[in-house]
């Protein structure tokens, strides 16, 4: 199978996963954000943050939200040292964040040892207005590379904005990304390699990943969502089967 899903904690997992083995990490660690104060940054679950009063979804809660800023950014440093250390010379990291944590996600990834290559946006038109203020109508992918960028490895001319809504319909996580923009960021990574996602969630790197001919390596602390990323996973090679088999006559 071309990929697999570690069920667990993504630091433990990791530490099993064998030097310069992977092409890319692409991945969407809990962002540890939504709130002004510490107090509701560490005090609140995913959903209090993340799901607005009117939302008609029901989905369930995730692990890993309630750090303050300085553990967050120890924590994230590891992740993303354990990361580095397990992708091949050249290999892209590409790691979602909000505005809030912006500046510690940049520090992270080169405090780790990435090279530090730039940040795309991911824009979402549907994005409520607020009054008096501007629009946060973006998440970002902050990107950076394992020593010197190999423009062979990997020839793709890549955009650097991404517009799409979050996935209303369908929708099993809370903070799901939409497979359209993650089909073109696993491009980064070349063909027949392999993708790592450390913070799975509902599986929409992975799927991504297999869509595009690419493996996949994932690790989901939560039990709730490991189900289901496995199940999409499992739906995504199945697709592939049969786009590769063809219609029968
Ligand atoms: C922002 S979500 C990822 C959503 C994903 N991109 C998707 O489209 O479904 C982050 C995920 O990381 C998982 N997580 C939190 N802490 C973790 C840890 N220590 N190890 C592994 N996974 C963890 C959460 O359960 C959550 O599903």
């Amino acid at each position: 199978m071309p990929y697999t899903l570690h069920r667990g904690d993504a630091l433990t997992a990791l530490a099993g996963i064998p030097d310069n083995s992977v092409d890319a990490v692409i991945t969407d660690p809990p962002y540890n954000s939504g709130g002004r104060t510490s107090g509701e940054r560490t005090g609140r679950s995913a959903r209090a943050k993340y799901t607005s009063g009117d939302a008609e979804h029901d989905l369930a809660n995730f692990p890993g939200e309630n750090r303050d800023q300085r553990s967050y950014g120890f924590w994230l440093t590891l992740l993303l040292t354990e990361s580095y250390r397990a992708t091949v010379e050249s290999g892209a990291a590409l790691v979602f964040t909000d505005w809030r944590q912006l500046p510690t996600t940049t520090d992270a990834l080169q405090a780790a040892g990435w090279t530090w290559r730039g940040i795309a946006s991911w824009h979402k038109p549907v994005s409520r207005p607020q009054k008096g203020r501007l629009k946060q109508s973006c998440e970002y992918i902050v990107w950076g590379t394992k020593g010197p960028v190999d423009p062979d490895r990997s020839p793709v001319y890549l955009p650097g904005l991404y517009t799409a809504s979050q996935p209303r319909k369908d929708r099993v996580h809370i903070t799901q990304k939409p497979v359209e923009v993650m089909r073109e960021l696993v491009r980064i990574c070349p063909p027949g390699g392999t993708v790592l996602d450390p913070f799975t969630g509902s599986g929409t790197t992975g799927v991504a990943a297999l869509r595009e001919g690419r493996g996949f390596v994932g690790v989901e602390l939560s039990e709730h969502y490991a189900d289901i990323a496995e199940k999409r996973l499992r739906g995504a090679l199945a697709q592939d089967d049969f786009a590769l088999a063809g219609p029968e006559e």
